[in-house]
Order: structure tokens, then sequence, then C-alpha cells
């Protein structure tokens, strides 16, 4: 039995290295090193090519090195009876808190203003802003959102949130549901971030109409999927100023594409979707986890469903 590794724009050492002692019944192939196609018992797999999953006859799972597995599921000749893993290690979770934690100052705090007045020769502090009194909203609330928005909660922030369907309320955190409660929702979050994932109802779901709902001057933080906030209406809402800035690190289409106008627009920070980087040790220790769980006929976890779309 094997297991391919194909982990696109990955240091895949550190992968390979715990499967090859973890999992020592197991070849380890490394994408595109398959070999016998029917051989290939579990994929580990980021951005691993359309067309090919199709061709492992015996395959037992696909284990996606990130939370969202849209990477996956958008093949159109993906088989539909294989189970697909989600990634949950905490390193990944932990580097996402950061990642919004960086940002959120990068506004709350005026470091983009600064990095304007340096620029010019400027010495102008900014009022100081409690952030008691800075409303940050996070949009969904699975584990990394809900992990997000307790981290922010204790640094102070006054956290709302939104996912689409209710969940048992926490401390410090005021949480809004579905369609009808979205408008509430936008209209307090100065700094909003997104971290849905991305499936058939969250698809555009951010276009003009929400985002023109954002208090005027609104910055906005998109960690979760580019097709979840549609890019033309922000850059229009960009040039309006009706959002001062926004933090990118994904997009509709990955690369970002060198004649995209987000490069260039001087309210943009482009990130190479590295939001969520995991640690390459404990991540494919979740993995093995996973992978033994399947061979001892327990469930893995987390499992994606498809009714869900994530
Ligand atoms: C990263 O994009 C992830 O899905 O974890």
């Amino acid at each position: 039995m094997a297991l391919l590794v194909s982990l696109t724009d990955t240091d895949i050492q550190p992968w390979v290295e715990v499967f090859e002692s973890e999992l020592s019944n197991m070849d380890i192939r490394i994408y595109p090193d398959v070999g016998d196609a029917s051989e290939i018992e579990y994929v580990a797999a980021w951005q691993h090519p359309f067309g090919e999953y199709k061709k492992y006859s015996n395959l037992k799972a696909i284990l996606s090195l990130g939370a969202g597995v849209d990477h996956i599921t958008k093949d159109p000749e993906l088989p539909s009876d294989v189970p697909i893993v989600r990634m949950a290690d905490d390193s990944l979770t932990n580097d996402m808190c950061l990642y919004a934690l960086h940002w959120v100052l990068h506004f709350h705090s005026d470091y983009y203003r600064y990095v304007k007045q340096q620029v010019k020769k400027q010495w102008l502090p900014q009022d100081f802003v409690a952030p008691r009194n800075r409303t940050i909203g996070i949009m969904g609330l699975g584990n990394i959102g809900k992990q997000i928005a307790e981290s922010l909660a204790r640094q102070g922030f006054y956290v709302v949130g939104w996912g689409a369907n209710e969940k048992p309320a926490t401390r410090n955190i005021e949480y809004f549901y579905g369609k009808e409660q979205m408008s509430a929702f936008l209209n307090k979050s100065e700094i909003l971030i997104n971290v849905l994932p991305l499936t058939e109802a969250t698809t555009n779901l951010v276009t003009e109409c929400e985002l023109c709902q954002l208090p005027k001057g609104a910055f906005v933080i998109n960690m979760g999927r580019g097709s979840i906030i549609n890019e033309n209406d922000l850059l229009s809402l960009l040039n309006n100023s009706h959002i001062s800035a926004a933090v990118l690190d994904v997009f509709d289409v990955e690369p970002l594409p060198v004649d995209d106008p987000l490069w260039s627009h001087p309210n943009v920070t482009i990130t190479p979707h590295i939001a969520g980087q995991s640690d390459g040790k404990t991540a494919a220790m979740f993995m093995v986890e996973n992978i033994r769980r399947i061979e001892n006929g327990e469930p893995p976890f987390p499992l994606y469903d498809v009714s869900r779309g994530y």
C-alpha cells in the first residue's frame, strides 16, 4: 500500500520524514512519481492536479493539507465515494490567529498610515482608540473563526461573529446568524475578517450590496477564499473610499495574475495564500493519526460533509 504526497508550494521534507518514520508499512511516493496507480491508498494533498484522483482505483481517503478542501472538491472528475479529510492541526489555526491579529493591529493602530507618512517624512501621531471601542467582525464561525474571534476578544477588541447556522453562544462575542442577521453584523464591523469556507452558498456571498453595509472607512481582511468576496465590487468600494483598505490572502485566481489591478492598488496589501501555514511535522502527524483511524475501521476527523459543502 502507498501514500502519495502531492503538496504544491510546500517544503515536503518534514512531511515525508514523519510519514516515513510513522507509516513504516506504507510506501511513501512523491508526486509526480506515482508508480503503480492502483497501489495508491491515500493522498496527502494540496492542489493535486485535477483528473488525477480518478486514476487511483483503490483510494481510501484524501487528506487535505488545508482546512479548506475546495482544491479537491472542484476536480470535475473526483470519485464521489472517497472520503476527504480536512486539516485541523492547531498549528494552522494558531497561524491564522496570528495573521488576523497582525492585520487587525495594522489597521486598528494606524500602522498602515505610518507606512504612508514615512514616505512623506511626516511625524504625525494618530488618535488613540481603545480596543474595546473597535469592532471586529468575523465571517465564518467554525473552529478557525471561533478561535480568531476569541483571540481578538482576549486582546480587548469588541468582536462580533456571523455564521450560516446558529451555534452555542460563547462569552464576550456577539453572534449573528443567517441571511436575516447579516446586515446587523455588517453594520457593526469596522474591520471585517472573512474565514468562511468556499461552498455553493458562500460563492460571491459578499458583493457591493454587503460591502456597502460596512461602516464608512471599514477595513477588509480576506483569509478565507477569494471567490467569497467579489473582487470587482471590493475594488470599486476601495476606489470610492467606502472601504479604506484591504488585505487579501486569497483570490478568485491563484497565483493572482500579474495584470490584476489589485496588485497595484495603493490601499490593498497582497499576501500569497500564506495566512494559515501548518507546521509540517505536527500537520503530517495529524494526517498519520487519521490514516491510523481509517486502518482501524474508525471514522477520520474532521470529515468533509458533501451536504454542507465543507
Ligand atoms: C488554507 O487555505 C486552508 O484551507 O487551510
